[in-house]
Order: structure tokens, then C-alpha cells, then sequence
């Protein structure tokens, strides 16, 4: 399937910001897409924010360029920029009713009356509050108050959006529910849309495209899939979702562990990446793509024998670790037949576990940075570790 590329909505090269002595934004390349969702993820201080303010004109870049639909606004000012940015923390006008809270920038536009009105209808329709024009914002609950900054968002139709962790605020279930909200409402308007989170979970569910921001600079973008999948670097894999990292050495095209011995891992795929024989690396394992056999007796050749060391009960599914040779082993195991098996042993049984080669993605052992930071990303833990989401 070829399909044409959207035309590029923000164009960003070269982009840098320092603070005093300090470098928070690494020069930084990267195009988003017209009507994209596009994620930027990424622990607490790695420059997102930052990232965000230089695209909408709050701060000014201290190298590099930005373009707004082929244009180069380094110089322009953000009430001139073709966009819009919902803040960490935003405020409504408490004394405005929701629809005089829309309205706000309209008016201030002088925006002819009729299609003023229009336009604020129509952004409440959006956001499902065609009923609540008449309320002020202490008469409605968070999420309610939440779709009115994204009405007043949206309401000038600007060509670019930018969210900086607009959920925040919300409980739990509020959030996953605003999480369907936002991307309908972003599928319906089609304008882009450029999210700011420190949540993976997020940032699959809803974008379109994700970068993996750390220390100020983009370590991978790529779909939600991939992302998850085919993490590029050791921390791509342990920040998205959890996974199970194995210190190894390549040697004789065999990823080799230093107590149990070969493992499955995909040398081929790590090959076409420039990991060669003699490399240190580590076998990124998902705990879902590790199948656990109770009877080890009946393990498939290759299977790392091991023993239970831990087992938390999910509901769907268990997460059970297996202490094997050195290595303690996430493996995530569904409440079916291999669930009640499961259940039916003790911690301390000894049992197999075993993946296929593909599940075995190889990873550089330390992630390649350049720059003064060298190597801060990758904490090489000493011993086997399984690192989980810092989320
Ligand atoms: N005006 C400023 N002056 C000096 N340092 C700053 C300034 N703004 C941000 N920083 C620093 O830059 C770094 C990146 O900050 P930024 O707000 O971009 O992070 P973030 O990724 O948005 O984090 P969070 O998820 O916590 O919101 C931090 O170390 C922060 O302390
Ligand atoms: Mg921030």
C-alpha cells in the first residue's frame, strides 16, 4: 500500500534550548504531519514542555528553526502562528458562562457575530456540551470543565493544536474516557494535534505517531506498533510497557548469557542493525511473548528451566517471576488452562520458560548518545534486571 504523505504541519531542525548551562533540548530534528496525532513521550524533565513553547513561539529556541506548514515562523510571534496550546494547567474564566469561555478569543478577534455564534455552537457540539452554554465553571464536574478548554481550543480552527498533558488532572476513568473523546473529536476536525504525556498507555491508545523524548532528545518516532515492538534503543523497550532485559554477548551469530547460555534471540534482524559478533547487547523479551511450562519435563528444546520466585494474581492474567540461572523473568501468563496449572503450584516449583527467536529483539547494551550526556539513558544495572514502566 503507497500512500502519499500528508504535507508536514510542523517542521522542526536543528532545534536547541539552553538554560544558563544547562541544555535541555539536544539539536533536534523532526516533521510532523498534517491531521497527524503525534505523541511526545517521555519521563518527567526530559524537555517536553520546553519542546512545546518553542514550537508555539513562548520560547524562543536558542539554535535551530521552526516552519509552520512550509513557512519559517522562527521570528514570528505566537499570536501569529497558526495554532493553539492547551496548558499542564489550564484556567476558564470562572465568572464567563462555558459559552462565553469559547467565545473568548473569537471576541477578541472581532469575529462577526453570526459566525461567532456558529463556530462556538459548533465546538460545543463538538465536545458535547450543546447543552451546557448557559452554565458557569464551577457548575460542572472536571471532565465537563476539561472539553470546555478543548472546545476553546479548537473553536478559532487553528491548524495545529498542542496538548501538554491535558489529562492530568482527572481521575483514572475520566481519562481513559477523554482519551476516546480527544481522539474522535481529533479524527472529526482533522486538525493536528501535538500531545504532551508521561503516560505510555496514553500515548499508544491514542496517536497516530509517538517520539520517545529522554534527556532532551527524540530517541525514536514511529507508530504505536512499532514503538512497542521494535523499540530502537534499550530504553525505548523498558519505558513502553514492560520488558524483560537480558545482559548478553553475540558470539557465533547466538545471543550467550553468562549463566544460561544461548538464548532465542532475532541475530539476524540485530545483523541488519550493525550488531555484530562481540557486541554486548541486551535480548529486549516482552512477559506476554514468554510462554511459562509447568512441567519442565515437557519444555521445548532451548527452554530456560528456572523456578518461581514471585506470582501476582491480575484477574485476566498472572505476572509470575522466574528466578533462571542468574536471571529473574517477567512472564505475563493469561488466567486460561496455563493460569489454573499455574495456580495449582507453589513458589519454589521448578518450571521451563521459552520464547521464539523473534520475540527476542537485540538491543545495544548502552544506548548510543552523543553529546556530554554519553551513556546517562542507560543505567546498566548490574545482573539481570526486567525493568518496568517508569511511568
Ligand atoms: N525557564 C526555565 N529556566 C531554567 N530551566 C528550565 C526552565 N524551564 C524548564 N527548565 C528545565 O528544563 C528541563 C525540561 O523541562 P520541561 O518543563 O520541558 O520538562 P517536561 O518534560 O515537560 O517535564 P514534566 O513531564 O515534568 O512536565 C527541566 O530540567 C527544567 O527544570
Ligand atoms: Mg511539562
Amino acid at each position: 500500500m503507497t500512500e502519499t504523505p500528508a504535507p508536514v504541519a510542523v517542521r522542526l531542525r536543528g532545534i536547541t534550548k539552553t538554560f544558563g548551562s544547562n541544555t535541555v533540548v539536544r539539536p533536534l530534528d523532526l516533521d510532523i504531519r498534517d491531521g497527524e496525532f503525534f505523541s511526545i513521550l517521555g519521563p518527567s524533565g526530559c524537555g517536553k514542555t520546553t519542546l512545546m513553547r518553542m514550537i508555539t513561539g513562548f520560547e524562543s529556541p536558542t539554535d535551530g528553526s521552526v516552519e509552520l506548514a512550509g513557512r519559517d515562523v522562527s521570528k514570528v510571534p505566537t499570536r501569529d502562528r497558526d495554532l493553539n496550546m492547551l496548558f499542564q494547567s489550564y484556567a476558564l474564566f470562572p465568572h464567563l458562562s462555558v459559552y462565553e469561555n469559547v467565545a473568548f478569543e473569537l471576541r477578541v478577534r472581532r469575529t462577526p457575530k453570526a459566525e461567532l455564534d456558529t463556530r462556538v455552537r459548533e465546538a460545543l457540539e463538538l465536545v458535547r456540551l450543546a447543552d451546557f452554554g448557559d452554565r458557569k465553571p464551577n457548575e460542572l464536574s472536571g471532565g465537563q470543565r476539561q472539553r470546555v478548554a478543548l472546545a476553546r481550543a479548537v473553536v478559532g480552527r487553528p491548524a495545529v493544536v498542542l496538548l501538554d498533558e491535558p489529562l492530568g488532572a482527572l481521575d483514572q476513568k475520566l481519562r481513559k474516557e477523554m482519551q476516546f473523546e480527544l481522539k474522535r473529536m481529533q479524527r472529526e476536525v482533522g486538525i493536528t494535534f501535538i500531545y504532551v504525556t508521561h503516560d505510555q498507555e496514553e500515548a499508544l491508545t491514542m496517536s497516530d505517531r509517538i517520539a520517545v523524548m529522554s534527556e532532551g532528545r527524540v530517541l525514536q518516532v514511529a507508530s504505536p506498533i512499532d514503538i512497542y515492538d521494535a523499540p530502537a534503543s534499550r530504553f525505548v523497550a523498558g519505558f513502553i510497557g514492560s520488558c524483560n532485559l537480558i545482559p548478553a554477548r553475540l558470539e557465533a551469530g547466538r545471543a550467550v548469557t553468562s549463566g544460561a547460555g544461548a538464548i532465542p534471540a532475532d541475530t539476524a534482524e540485530a545483523a541488519t542493525r550493525g550488531l555484530a559478533d562481540g557486541a554486548e547487547v541486551v535480548v529486549a523479551v516482552r512477559p506476554e511473548r514468554v510462554t511459562l511450562h509447568a512441567d519442565p519435563a515437557a519444555a521445548p528444546a532451548g527452554a530456560v528451566r528456572g523456578v518461581i520466585s514471585a506470582r501476582v494474581f491480575l484477574g485476566d492474567e498472572w505476572t509470575v517471576h522466574v528466578d533462571a540461572q542468574g536471571l529473574t523473568l517477567t512472564v505475563q501468563v493469561p488466567s486460561g488452562e496455563t493460569g489454573a496449572a499455574l495456580a495449582a503450584l507453589a513458589d519454589g516449583a521448578e518450571v521451563a520458560v521459552s520464547w521464539t527467536t523473534a520475540a527476542g529483539r537485540i538491543l545495544p547494551a548502552v544506548d548510543q548518545t552523543s553529546g556530554d550526556a554519553a551513556g546517562a539513558t542507560a543505567t546498566v544495572t548490574a545482573g539481570p534486571t526486567s525493568e518496568g514502566a517508569a511511568a
